[in-house]
Protein backbone atom coordinates (compact mmCIF):
# COMPACT_ATOMS: atom_id res chain seq x y z
CA UNK A 1 0.00 0.00 0.00
CA UNK A 2 1.15 3.78 -0.74
CA UNK A 3 1.13 6.39 1.47
CA UNK A 4 2.56 10.09 2.02
CA UNK A 5 4.13 11.77 5.07
CA UNK A 6 4.15 15.51 4.08
CA UNK A 7 6.17 18.07 6.22
CA UNK A 8 9.45 19.57 7.00
CA UNK A 9 12.24 17.45 6.17
CA UNK A 10 15.85 17.11 6.96
CA UNK A 11 18.15 14.58 6.38
CA UNK A 12 22.01 14.35 6.71
CA UNK A 13 23.04 12.35 3.77
CA UNK A 14 27.14 13.32 4.42
CA UNK A 15 29.14 14.97 7.35
CA UNK A 16 27.94 18.50 7.47
CA UNK A 17 25.36 18.52 4.91
CA UNK A 18 21.67 18.68 4.88
CA UNK A 19 19.08 18.30 3.57
CA UNK A 20 15.82 20.16 3.51
CA UNK A 21 12.82 20.00 2.14
CA UNK A 22 9.93 22.65 3.04
CA UNK A 23 6.75 20.76 2.95
CA UNK A 24 8.16 17.62 1.36
CA UNK A 25 6.64 14.21 0.56
CA UNK A 26 8.26 11.34 1.73
CA UNK A 27 6.47 8.39 -0.71
CA UNK A 28 6.07 5.06 1.23
CA UNK A 29 5.46 2.03 -0.40
CA UNK A 30 4.13 -0.87 2.33
CA UNK A 31 6.57 1.46 4.92
CA UNK A 32 9.54 1.31 2.46
CA UNK A 33 11.20 4.49 1.00
CA UNK A 34 10.32 5.41 -2.43
CA UNK A 35 11.47 8.99 -2.66
CA UNK A 36 11.45 12.36 -1.23
CA UNK A 37 10.12 15.11 -3.63
CA UNK A 38 8.52 18.48 -3.42
CA UNK A 39 5.14 17.13 -4.72
CA UNK A 40 3.50 13.62 -5.62
CA UNK A 41 4.63 12.47 -8.36
CA UNK A 42 2.81 10.92 -11.60
CA UNK A 43 0.57 7.98 -10.05
CA UNK A 44 1.13 9.56 -6.69
CA UNK A 45 -1.93 11.91 -6.41
CA UNK A 46 -4.74 9.72 -5.27
CA UNK A 47 -2.60 8.15 -2.76
CA UNK A 48 -3.68 9.10 1.39
CA UNK A 49 -1.52 11.69 2.76
CA UNK A 50 -0.05 12.30 6.91
CA UNK A 51 0.38 15.66 6.79
CA UNK A 52 2.45 16.97 9.56
CA UNK A 53 2.17 20.61 8.62
CA UNK A 54 4.86 22.87 9.76
CA UNK A 55 6.85 20.46 11.40
CA UNK A 56 9.96 18.87 11.17
CA UNK A 57 10.73 15.14 9.93
CA UNK A 58 13.76 14.00 11.18
CA UNK A 59 15.77 10.47 10.44
CA UNK A 60 15.38 8.34 12.88
CA UNK A 61 17.69 8.45 15.48
CA UNK A 62 20.56 5.95 16.09
CA UNK A 63 21.81 5.04 19.71
CA UNK A 64 24.68 2.92 18.67
CA UNK A 65 25.94 1.95 22.49
CA UNK A 66 23.58 1.78 25.42
CA UNK A 67 23.44 -0.67 28.01
CA UNK A 68 19.44 -2.22 29.34
CA UNK A 69 19.84 -3.55 32.27
CA UNK A 70 21.73 -0.09 33.97
CA UNK A 71 18.51 1.64 33.12
CA UNK A 72 17.38 1.07 36.65
CA UNK A 73 20.44 3.20 37.67
CA UNK A 74 19.65 6.40 34.98
CA UNK A 75 20.73 9.58 36.65
CA UNK A 76 22.61 7.98 39.92
CA UNK A 77 25.88 6.97 40.42
CA UNK A 78 28.45 9.45 38.98
CA UNK A 79 30.73 9.84 42.12
CA UNK A 80 32.90 7.72 40.89
CA UNK A 81 35.70 6.34 37.70
CA UNK A 82 34.75 3.73 35.40
CA UNK A 83 36.66 0.68 37.22
CA UNK A 84 35.29 1.57 40.29
CA UNK A 85 31.89 2.63 39.15
CA UNK A 86 31.67 -0.79 37.29
CA UNK A 87 32.32 -2.57 40.61
CA UNK A 88 29.98 -0.49 42.94
CA UNK A 89 27.00 0.08 40.86
CA UNK A 90 26.86 -1.11 37.20
CA UNK A 91 27.44 -4.72 38.39
CA UNK A 92 25.20 -4.81 41.35
CA UNK A 93 22.65 -2.83 39.26
CA UNK A 94 23.02 -5.97 36.29
CA UNK A 95 23.05 -8.79 38.70
CA UNK A 96 19.39 -8.12 39.39
CA UNK A 97 18.86 -9.07 36.05
CA UNK A 98 19.03 -12.70 37.45
CA UNK A 99 14.91 -12.37 37.80
CA UNK A 100 12.92 -12.44 34.80
CA UNK A 101 9.94 -10.96 36.05
CA UNK A 102 12.40 -7.89 36.99
CA UNK A 103 13.82 -7.91 33.72
CA UNK A 104 10.55 -8.07 31.75
CA UNK A 105 9.05 -4.75 33.78
CA UNK A 106 12.40 -2.76 33.64
CA UNK A 107 12.91 -3.81 29.62
CA UNK A 108 9.41 -2.67 28.93
CA UNK A 109 9.53 0.75 29.88
CA UNK A 110 12.74 1.54 28.70
CA UNK A 111 11.40 0.48 25.05
CA UNK A 112 8.76 2.24 25.47
CA UNK A 113 11.34 5.56 26.99
CA UNK A 114 13.68 4.54 23.92
CA UNK A 115 10.77 4.91 21.30
CA UNK A 116 9.18 8.49 23.11
CA UNK A 117 12.13 9.68 22.76
CA UNK A 118 12.86 8.88 18.65
CA UNK A 119 15.23 6.07 19.14
CA UNK A 120 14.48 3.84 16.48
CA UNK A 121 17.24 1.98 16.45
CA UNK A 122 19.87 0.36 18.71
CA UNK A 123 23.32 -1.18 19.35
CA UNK A 124 22.87 -2.45 23.16
CA UNK A 125 23.98 -4.25 26.06
CA UNK A 126 21.88 -6.56 28.19
CA UNK A 127 23.54 -7.71 30.54
CA UNK A 128 25.22 -11.56 30.89
CA UNK A 129 21.83 -13.49 31.65
CA UNK A 130 20.81 -15.34 28.53
CA UNK A 131 16.90 -15.17 29.64
CA UNK A 132 16.67 -11.46 30.42
CA UNK A 133 18.23 -11.00 26.87
CA UNK A 134 16.26 -12.61 25.29
CA UNK A 135 13.36 -11.18 26.89
CA UNK A 136 15.12 -7.58 26.38
CA UNK A 137 14.49 -8.44 22.92
CA UNK A 138 11.37 -9.78 22.78
CA UNK A 139 10.82 -6.05 24.03
CA UNK A 140 12.40 -3.96 22.22
CA UNK A 141 10.65 -5.49 19.12
CA UNK A 142 7.04 -5.53 21.08
CA UNK A 143 7.75 -1.27 20.67
CA UNK A 144 8.70 -1.72 17.08
CA UNK A 145 12.45 -0.76 17.86
CA UNK A 146 15.11 -2.38 15.58
CA UNK A 147 18.38 -3.32 16.68
CA UNK A 148 20.95 -5.33 17.46
CA UNK A 149 21.46 -6.50 21.03
CA UNK A 150 24.36 -8.69 22.68
CA UNK A 151 24.38 -11.23 25.76
CA UNK A 152 27.23 -10.10 27.62
CA UNK A 153 30.48 -12.20 27.81
CA UNK A 154 32.22 -11.94 31.04
CA UNK A 155 33.87 -14.87 32.74
CA UNK A 156 36.39 -12.93 35.02
CA UNK A 157 36.65 -9.81 37.26
CA UNK A 158 32.62 -9.54 38.07
CA UNK A 159 33.06 -10.55 41.45
CA UNK A 160 30.53 -13.18 42.92
CA UNK A 161 27.31 -11.81 41.14
CA UNK A 162 28.04 -11.28 37.87
CA UNK A 163 30.57 -13.57 36.11
CA UNK A 164 30.28 -17.00 34.36
CA UNK A 165 32.35 -20.08 33.98
CA UNK A 166 34.30 -20.00 30.73
CA UNK A 167 31.79 -22.85 29.75
CA UNK A 168 28.96 -21.88 30.48
CA UNK A 169 29.17 -18.12 29.21
CA UNK A 170 30.13 -20.70 25.47
CA UNK A 171 26.88 -22.65 26.48
CA UNK A 172 24.58 -19.61 26.96
CA UNK A 173 25.99 -17.72 24.02
CA UNK A 174 25.32 -21.01 22.03
CA UNK A 175 21.67 -21.07 23.57
CA UNK A 176 20.77 -17.22 23.12
CA UNK A 177 21.70 -17.81 19.56
CA UNK A 178 19.56 -20.76 18.97
CA UNK A 179 16.81 -18.74 20.49
CA UNK A 180 17.09 -15.14 19.46
CA UNK A 181 16.35 -16.30 15.63
CA UNK A 182 12.76 -15.40 16.03
CA UNK A 183 13.13 -11.70 16.77
CA UNK A 184 14.94 -11.38 13.13
CA UNK A 185 15.50 -9.39 11.19
CA UNK A 186 14.48 -6.21 13.36
CA UNK A 187 16.09 -7.59 16.54
CA UNK A 188 19.01 -9.16 15.52
CA UNK A 189 22.18 -10.67 18.14
CA UNK A 190 25.65 -8.92 18.41
CA UNK A 191 28.48 -10.70 20.04
CA UNK A 192 29.46 -8.95 23.57
CA UNK A 193 32.68 -9.63 25.36
CA UNK A 194 32.11 -6.55 28.03
CA UNK A 195 35.67 -5.50 27.60
CA UNK A 196 38.97 -7.05 27.76
CA UNK A 197 39.61 -7.60 31.83
CA UNK A 198 35.91 -8.78 31.76
CA UNK A 199 37.11 -11.88 29.24
CA UNK A 200 39.92 -15.26 29.29
CA UNK A 201 41.92 -15.36 26.42
CA UNK A 202 40.29 -18.53 25.60
CA UNK A 203 36.61 -16.83 25.77
CA UNK A 204 37.92 -14.14 23.19
CA UNK A 205 39.29 -16.27 20.99
CA UNK A 206 36.00 -18.96 21.65
CA UNK A 207 34.12 -15.72 20.75
CA UNK A 208 36.49 -14.69 17.62
CA UNK A 209 35.74 -17.61 15.94
CA UNK A 210 32.00 -18.16 16.66
CA UNK A 211 31.93 -14.59 15.11
CA UNK A 212 33.69 -15.42 11.74
CA UNK A 213 31.93 -18.90 11.67
CA UNK A 214 28.35 -17.24 12.09
CA UNK A 215 29.09 -14.33 10.22
CA UNK A 216 28.56 -12.04 13.61
CA UNK A 217 29.19 -8.61 14.32
CA UNK A 218 30.47 -7.78 17.66
CA UNK A 219 30.77 -4.69 20.24
CA UNK A 220 33.04 -3.56 23.13
CA UNK A 221 34.79 -1.01 25.00
CA UNK A 222 38.28 0.61 24.27
CA UNK A 223 40.10 2.96 25.33
CA UNK A 224 37.67 4.61 27.71
CA UNK A 225 39.97 5.42 30.98
CA UNK A 226 43.35 5.43 31.56
CA UNK A 227 43.02 3.06 34.83
CA UNK A 228 41.37 0.91 32.46
CA UNK A 229 44.22 0.82 29.06
CA UNK A 230 47.04 0.49 32.12
CA UNK A 231 44.84 -2.67 33.46
CA UNK A 232 44.87 -3.85 29.74
CA UNK A 233 48.56 -3.52 29.45
CA UNK A 234 48.87 -5.84 32.44
CA UNK A 235 46.76 -8.51 31.06
CA UNK A 236 47.91 -8.34 27.69
CA UNK A 237 51.87 -7.44 27.93
CA UNK A 238 51.86 -8.49 24.42
CA UNK A 239 49.97 -6.10 23.00
CA UNK A 240 51.38 -2.81 22.40
CA UNK A 241 47.66 -0.83 22.54
CA UNK A 242 44.52 -1.60 23.91
CA UNK A 243 42.75 -2.83 20.26
CA UNK A 244 45.35 -5.49 19.69
CA UNK A 245 43.86 -7.30 22.65
CA UNK A 246 40.83 -7.50 20.34
CA UNK A 247 41.78 -7.78 17.32
CA UNK A 248 44.39 -10.61 17.94
CA UNK A 249 40.96 -12.81 18.58
CA UNK A 250 39.66 -11.71 15.29
CA UNK A 251 37.25 -9.52 17.07
CA UNK A 252 38.46 -6.26 15.32
CA UNK A 253 36.83 -5.69 11.42
CA UNK A 254 34.69 -4.02 9.44
CA UNK A 255 31.41 -4.92 11.83
CA UNK A 256 32.52 -4.24 14.81
CA UNK A 257 31.52 -1.31 17.15
CA UNK A 258 33.98 0.18 19.76
CA UNK A 259 32.55 2.90 22.86
CA UNK A 260 34.25 5.44 23.58
CA UNK A 261 37.90 5.62 21.92
CA UNK A 262 38.58 8.68 23.99
CA UNK A 263 42.32 7.89 24.66
CA UNK A 264 42.74 6.03 21.22
CA UNK A 265 46.67 6.73 19.85
CA UNK A 266 47.30 7.99 16.35
CA UNK A 267 47.96 3.95 15.69
CA UNK A 268 44.58 2.65 17.38
CA UNK A 269 42.65 5.53 15.22
CA UNK A 270 44.91 4.50 12.42
CA UNK A 271 43.96 0.24 12.89
CA UNK A 272 40.33 1.56 13.34
CA UNK A 273 40.44 3.55 9.57
CA UNK A 274 41.97 0.28 7.95
CA UNK A 275 39.86 -2.55 9.96
CA UNK A 276 36.60 -0.07 9.17
CA UNK A 277 35.64 -0.34 13.27
CA UNK A 278 32.98 1.80 14.24
CA UNK A 279 33.80 4.10 16.79
CA UNK A 280 30.45 5.08 19.33
CA UNK A 281 31.07 8.65 20.83
CA UNK A 282 29.56 8.81 23.87
CA UNK A 283 29.81 12.08 25.27
CA UNK A 284 28.06 12.61 28.12
CA UNK A 285 29.31 9.11 29.64
CA UNK A 286 32.66 10.26 29.81
CA UNK A 287 32.00 13.30 31.52
CA UNK A 288 30.07 11.59 34.33
CA UNK A 289 32.63 9.38 34.80
CA UNK A 290 35.22 11.67 34.19
CA UNK A 291 36.80 9.97 31.26
CA UNK A 292 38.14 12.20 29.18
CA UNK A 293 37.40 14.29 25.84
CA UNK A 294 37.37 11.94 23.12
CA UNK A 295 39.54 13.31 19.71
CA UNK A 296 36.03 12.83 18.04
CA UNK A 297 36.91 15.84 15.06
CA UNK A 298 40.06 14.27 14.77
CA UNK A 299 38.74 11.11 14.24
CA UNK A 300 36.72 11.74 11.07
CA UNK A 301 39.20 14.24 9.73
CA UNK A 302 41.80 10.73 9.47
CA UNK A 303 38.52 8.93 7.88
CA UNK A 304 37.57 6.89 11.41
CA UNK A 305 33.75 6.22 11.41
CA UNK A 306 32.13 7.68 14.53
CA UNK A 307 28.74 7.41 15.43
CA UNK A 308 26.95 8.17 18.89
CA UNK A 309 25.68 6.32 22.19
CA UNK A 310 23.75 7.42 25.07
CA UNK A 311 25.90 4.55 26.82
CA UNK A 312 22.86 4.94 29.88
CA UNK A 313 23.74 4.45 32.24
CA UNK A 314 27.34 6.44 32.62
CA UNK A 315 25.26 8.24 30.59
CA UNK A 316 22.03 9.76 32.52
CA UNK A 317 20.34 10.75 28.90
CA UNK A 318 17.78 8.56 26.76
CA UNK A 319 17.28 11.16 23.77
CA UNK A 320 19.37 11.11 21.28
CA UNK A 321 18.66 14.91 20.62
CA UNK A 322 20.47 15.59 23.83
CA UNK A 323 23.64 13.36 23.05
CA UNK A 324 23.35 15.19 19.90
CA UNK A 325 24.18 18.54 21.60
CA UNK A 326 26.44 16.78 24.55
CA UNK A 327 28.77 15.98 21.05
CA UNK A 328 28.94 19.86 20.64
CA UNK A 329 29.56 20.63 23.89
CA UNK A 330 32.22 18.32 24.28
CA UNK A 331 33.72 18.53 20.77
CA UNK A 332 34.39 22.56 22.07
CA UNK A 333 36.02 21.41 25.31
CA UNK A 334 38.18 19.33 23.14
CA UNK A 335 38.87 22.50 21.00
CA UNK A 336 39.81 24.35 23.71
CA UNK A 337 41.99 21.47 25.11
CA UNK A 338 44.01 21.82 21.94
CA UNK A 339 44.03 25.19 21.61
CA UNK A 340 41.68 25.46 18.65
CA UNK A 341 43.44 22.81 16.61
CA UNK A 342 40.45 20.33 17.10
CA UNK A 343 37.79 21.98 15.23
CA UNK A 344 34.31 21.92 16.87
CA UNK A 345 31.31 20.05 15.46
CA UNK A 346 28.60 21.65 14.81
CA UNK A 347 24.68 20.70 15.15
CA UNK A 348 24.20 19.53 11.46
CA UNK A 349 27.40 17.34 12.03
CA UNK A 350 26.01 15.72 15.09
CA UNK A 351 22.53 14.96 13.61
CA UNK A 352 24.56 12.59 11.00
CA UNK A 353 26.28 11.69 13.79
CA UNK A 354 23.68 10.39 15.74
CA UNK A 355 21.41 9.53 12.49
CA UNK A 356 23.48 8.51 9.49
CA UNK A 357 26.44 7.16 10.56
CA UNK A 358 24.65 4.73 13.51
CA UNK A 359 22.38 3.16 9.82
CA UNK A 360 25.64 2.77 8.38
CA UNK A 361 26.11 -0.44 10.46
CA UNK A 362 23.13 -1.61 10.01
CA UNK A 363 24.07 -1.42 6.27
CA UNK A 364 21.60 1.07 5.42
CA UNK A 365 22.48 3.78 3.00
CA UNK A 366 22.02 7.42 3.89
CA UNK A 367 19.08 10.19 5.16
CA UNK A 368 15.81 8.48 4.35
CA UNK A 369 17.36 6.09 2.26
CA UNK A 370 15.38 4.95 -0.81
CA UNK A 371 14.47 1.22 -0.82
CA UNK A 372 14.76 0.97 3.24
CA UNK A 373 11.86 0.97 5.55
CA UNK A 374 11.32 4.57 6.99
CA UNK A 375 13.04 5.41 9.96
CA UNK A 376 11.47 8.68 11.09
CA UNK A 377 10.83 11.37 13.69
CA UNK A 378 8.22 13.97 13.29
CA UNK A 379 9.08 17.52 15.93
CA UNK A 380 6.74 20.05 16.91
CA UNK A 381 8.78 23.12 17.74
CA UNK A 382 6.66 25.32 18.18
CA UNK A 383 6.43 25.57 21.94
CA UNK A 384 10.38 26.43 21.81
CA UNK A 385 9.98 29.88 20.33
CA UNK A 386 8.51 31.62 17.12
CA UNK A 387 9.67 29.45 14.34
CA UNK A 388 8.91 32.65 12.09
CA UNK A 389 11.92 33.71 10.36
CA UNK A 390 14.36 30.62 10.99
CA UNK A 391 15.53 28.10 8.45
CA UNK A 392 14.88 25.13 8.89
CA UNK A 393 19.02 24.27 9.84
CA UNK A 394 18.21 26.95 12.56
CA UNK A 395 15.15 24.99 13.85
CA UNK A 396 17.05 21.59 13.82
CA UNK A 397 19.73 23.54 15.76
CA UNK A 398 16.90 25.01 18.16
CA UNK A 399 15.61 20.78 18.19
CA UNK A 400 19.10 19.48 18.67
CA UNK A 401 19.61 22.33 21.91
CA UNK A 402 16.17 22.41 23.47
CA UNK A 403 13.62 19.80 22.01
CA UNK A 404 12.75 16.97 24.26
CA UNK A 405 10.20 14.13 24.77
CA UNK A 406 7.10 16.84 24.83
CA UNK A 407 8.26 17.96 21.41
CA UNK A 408 8.47 14.54 19.71
CA UNK A 409 5.09 13.76 18.12
CA UNK A 410 5.44 11.03 15.92
CA UNK A 411 8.01 7.86 15.59
CA UNK A 412 8.22 6.03 12.73
CA UNK A 413 10.43 2.93 12.77
CA UNK A 414 10.90 -0.50 10.49
CA UNK A 415 7.95 1.24 7.97
CA UNK A 416 5.47 1.44 10.39
CA UNK A 417 4.04 4.12 13.02
CA UNK A 418 5.64 3.15 16.57
CA UNK A 419 4.16 6.24 18.86
CA UNK A 420 2.83 9.40 18.23
CA UNK A 421 -0.69 11.02 18.17
CA UNK A 422 -2.32 6.79 19.16
CA UNK A 423 0.44 7.29 22.17
CA UNK A 424 3.70 5.42 22.54
CA UNK A 425 3.81 1.79 23.96
N1 LIG B 1 33.41 -0.80 30.30
C1 LIG B 1 33.04 -2.07 30.64
N2 LIG B 1 31.76 -2.11 31.04
C2 LIG B 1 31.29 -0.85 30.96
C3 LIG B 1 30.03 -0.26 31.24
O1 LIG B 1 29.07 -0.90 31.65
N3 LIG B 1 29.93 1.08 31.04
C4 LIG B 1 30.96 1.82 30.57
N4 LIG B 1 30.79 3.13 30.39
N5 LIG B 1 32.16 1.30 30.31
C5 LIG B 1 32.32 -0.03 30.50
FE1 LIG C 1 29.26 1.22 27.82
Amino acid sequence: MRSILRGNLIQAPALGQLDCLPGGCLLLEDGVVRGVVPTPPEGWQEVPVTDYGNRLILQGFVDAHLHGPQYPMLGTAMDLPLLEWLERYAFPTEARFADPDYARAVYRALAADLAAHGTTRVVMFSSLHTDATLILMEELARAGLWGYVGKVNMDRNGGKNLQEDTEDSKRETLRWLEQCGVFAPQIRPILTPRFTPSCTDGLMAWLGALARERDLPVQSHLSENTGEIAWVRELHPGCAEYWESYAKFGLWNGRTAMAHCVHSSARERQAMREAGVLAVHCPDSNINLCSGVAPVRRMLDEGVSVALGSDIAAGACLGMLEVMSQTVRASKARSLLTDGADRPLTAAEAYYLGTTAGQRFFGVGAGFAAGERLHAVVVDDNALGPASGLTLPQRLERAIYRAGQAEICAVWAGGRQIGGQRGFL
